[in-house]
């Protein structure tokens, strides 16, 4: 596979319509991105792989779609009002603003992240180890102090401290609040799950490297409640789960690795935390977040909302409040992953010894934009019966249709955007109805009638 550097994804990407700057006529606004119609396709599709995996055929598992907007106290119980907030440091030069962290994270290739570290433990790392100013070199830094990430606005009219309201920077506390609700209506018995996928919010100090750090994201979070003492096992459970999914999903599996946190890196209401990481072309970053998290959420809503939050075991007949395990993703970091898994630029020598490339977008079918594409041989003759066969083809999974230049230029289109097979419509085809399938990945061609070739394509969405 041929490497591909971050720069040159950004422009395939925008090029092919998959994510545009945001705002562009405008002059953009930092940081955000438009998904254009294939990203749009690929994103839903790696939401709904994820859905599909975690909450609808996981019998353990249900899902839930929460306000985004929520009671200012959710926050004040989560802890994310009082303690929600990155080391900010100012470079006193050039006057650039960094995260501590990450310059920490940065300078050493992803090897230190800075988690955990007080800011006094940060400041004296930076000047121990001369992590001077990315931007102009200098080693001399502001005090660090804490920013909080949350966005603020109001609710109503009135703009004063009683109408705060927060947008919300994870989905999680949507489900916690919701834990008795959904037990209650589900008459679920310990273990259960409840899945959410929505956007999440944070004022990010240094949003960068394209999608995989924005103001403005979309998680795939799952909370898990079990009985404690359980969460150690269900904490391996759903480790291997996540990493089995990303392979699943064509994710290149020999560029991630898990990341445990040591015990100084741990949030004080964790047992045990994973990050599964992904070997980016800037170095290994955090993919999915896998927390043991304690009963610590649902005991704090319990005693900031004086509501009893507690699960009553039918087995043994005890009241106590769950543990959870927490597997959590952002849908753009594992959208980036699957992208960077599946850019390929493939070289084929032809009999005469020319050298041609090739742009392939190895996507599994799963998750492709397009599953096929109808392409008439030669409009004139062709483009009626081709139109006919992918109004069929529509009908059981996502086709697109191209009737423009010539067949070759049209196979090379389709491989860059990761259409897994292409419908070539001829003469054979209105003679007898066969037509033929030809693969991305092989290049091999083979006749089928039409029928076979839904049933086929249909056969290898499955994962
Ligand atoms: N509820 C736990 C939680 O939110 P987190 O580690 O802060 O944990 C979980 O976030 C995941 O969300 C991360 O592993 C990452 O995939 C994604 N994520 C977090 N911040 C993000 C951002 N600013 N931009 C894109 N994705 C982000």
């Amino acid at each position: 596979m041929q490497k591909i550097t971050l720069e040159e994804l950004v422009s395939f990407l925008k090029e092919q319509g998959f994510v545009f700057p945001g705002s562009e006529i405008y002059g953009g606004l930092a940081n955000a991105w438009d998904y254009g119609p294939l990203g749009v396709e690929l994103k839903n599709n790696i939401k709904q792989a994820w859905w599909k995996k975690f909450v609808k055929q996981n019998k353990l598992n249900v899902g839930l779609d929460a306000a985004i907007l929520m009671n200012k106290e959710v926050w004040v119980a989560s802890g994310h009002i009082g303690s929600f907030s990155d080391p900010l440091v100012d470079c006193k030069k050039c006057h650039s603003r960094f995260r501590a962290d990450k310059l920490i994270e940065d300078f050493t290739h992803g090897e230190i992240t800075g988690d955990g570290m007080s800011n006094e433990e940060l400041t004296q790392y930076l000047k121990d180890n001369n992590v001077v100013c990315p931007v102009c070199g200098a080693l001399d830094y502001t005090d660090i102090r804490k920013f909080n990430l949350m966005f603020k606005t109001f609710q109503g009219v009135v703009e004063d401290a009683k109408n705060e309201v927060y947008l919300r920077p994870e989905t999680a506390q949507g489900i916690f609040v919701n834990f008795k609700n959904i037990q209650r209506t589900t008459r679920r018995k310990l273990p259960f799950g409840v899945g959410q996928i929505g956007k999440s919010f944070r004022n990010e100090i240094t949003p960068g490297n394209f999608i995989f750090r924005t103001r403005e994201f979309e998680q795939m979070e799952l909370e898990f409640f079990c009985v404690p003492g359980t969460e150690m096992d269900w904490f391996k459970h759903w480790r291997k789960y996540c990493w089995d999914f990303l392979v699943s999903i064509g994710v290149d599996e020999s560029k991630l690795r898990y990341r445990d946190h040591e015990a100084k890196e741990l949030s004080f209401y964790s047992n045990a935390t994973t990050d599964i990481e992904f070997e980016f072309p800037w170095g290994f970053g955090e993919l999915w977040g896998i927390a043991s998290r304690t009963s610590y959420d649902l005991t704090q809503h319990q005693e900031h909302s004086g509501k009893d939050l507690t699960y009553l075991d039918p087995e043994t007949n005890t009241r106590y409040i769950p543990y959870v395990v927490e597997p959590s993703v952002g849908v753009e970091r594992m959208l980036l992953t699957v992208l960077f898994s599946a850019y390929d630029v493939e070289k084929n020598t032809s009999e005469d010894g020319k050298v041609s490339e090739r742009t392939v977008l190895r996507l599994s079918p799963a998750l492709a934009p397009y599953k096929a594409a109808v392409l008439p041989l030669i409009k004139k003759s062709h483009g009626e019966k081709a139109e006919e066969i992918f109004d069929e083809f529509n009908r059981h999974f996502s086709t697109v249709y191209d009737e423009t230049a010539n067949i070759g230029k049209r196979y090379r289109r389709q491989d860059a955007i990761g259409t897994p097979y292409c419908i070539c419509v001829d003469d054979n085809t209105i003679a007898n109805g066969t037509v033929t399938v030809r693969d991305r990945d092989t290049m091999e061609q083979q006749t089928l009638s039409v029928e076979d070739a839904i049933k086929f394509i249909e056969s290898k969405l499955e994962f």
